[in-house]
């Protein structure tokens, strides 16, 4: 590992203050390897994307948002999924910084995805993520993947991940992340 820290930025799909994605965001801090540095973006003060007021950065919270992922060599996306989909929320900050398309911190950015949710874990919202992605010419990572099914199971009610087997798969999810960065750094 180099001197420079690995910079990564989660980015949780919900705001709820017991959100089992901000605690899979939580948890990846704490196992961060040495040398990696996760921070959470908050993303509860961006206004409801609108092209008008999408000129010279956009709205101040949205600079601050967009200046947020310029800093990061990776980001660390955890999604519930809502109505067989991604969330209203984590769409409209990504659309914000999906905006000029040229300009776009999402522009050849390593991405990991994981989410926790119900009976299907996330897979359907995380397989929009990846369609989604697709446009902005962010490198998603393939695998490994983390669908936490059931997170009634896993996660106490401040949402904090309290189960030692998941938080193995949060770390190799931080690990892998790093590793994928470097290898579409040197492609
Ligand atoms: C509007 C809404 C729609 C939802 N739709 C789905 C869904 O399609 N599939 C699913 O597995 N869970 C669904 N859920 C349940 C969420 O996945 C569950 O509440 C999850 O814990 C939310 O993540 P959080 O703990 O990070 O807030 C939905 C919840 C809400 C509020």
């Amino acid at each position: 590992m180099s001197d420079t820290p690995f910079r990564i930025v989660g980015i949780s799909g919900s705001l709820r203050r017991g959100s089992t994605n901000t605690g899979l965001l939580r948890a990846a801090q704490e196992v961060a390897p040495p040398g990696v540095s996760i921070e959470i973006a908050d993303i509860s003060r961006l206004p409801l994307y609108n092209e008008d007021d999408n000129i010279d950065g956009g709205p101040e919270p949205v600079r601050a948002f967009k200046n947020h992922l310029r800093t990061a060599d990776a980001l660390l996306l955890a999604t519930p999924e809502y109505n067989y989909s991604v969330t209203g929320v984590l769409k409209n900050a990504i659309d914000w910084v999906s905006r000029p398309v040229a300009d776009s911190p999402l522009r050849y950015m390593p991405i990991a995805l994981m989410g926790a949710g119900g009976q299907f874990g996330t897979v359907r919202a995380q397989l929009n993520w990846r369609q989604i992605f697709v446009f902005t010419e962010s490198y998603v990572m393939g695998k490994p993947e983390l669908m936490v099914l059931r997170n009634e199971l896993y996660f106490d009610a401040q949402g904090n991940l309290t189960d030692q087997a998941l938080r193995e798969r949060v770390k190799l999810i931080v690990e892998s992340l790093v590793a994928w960065a470097h290898r579409v750094k040197s492609a």
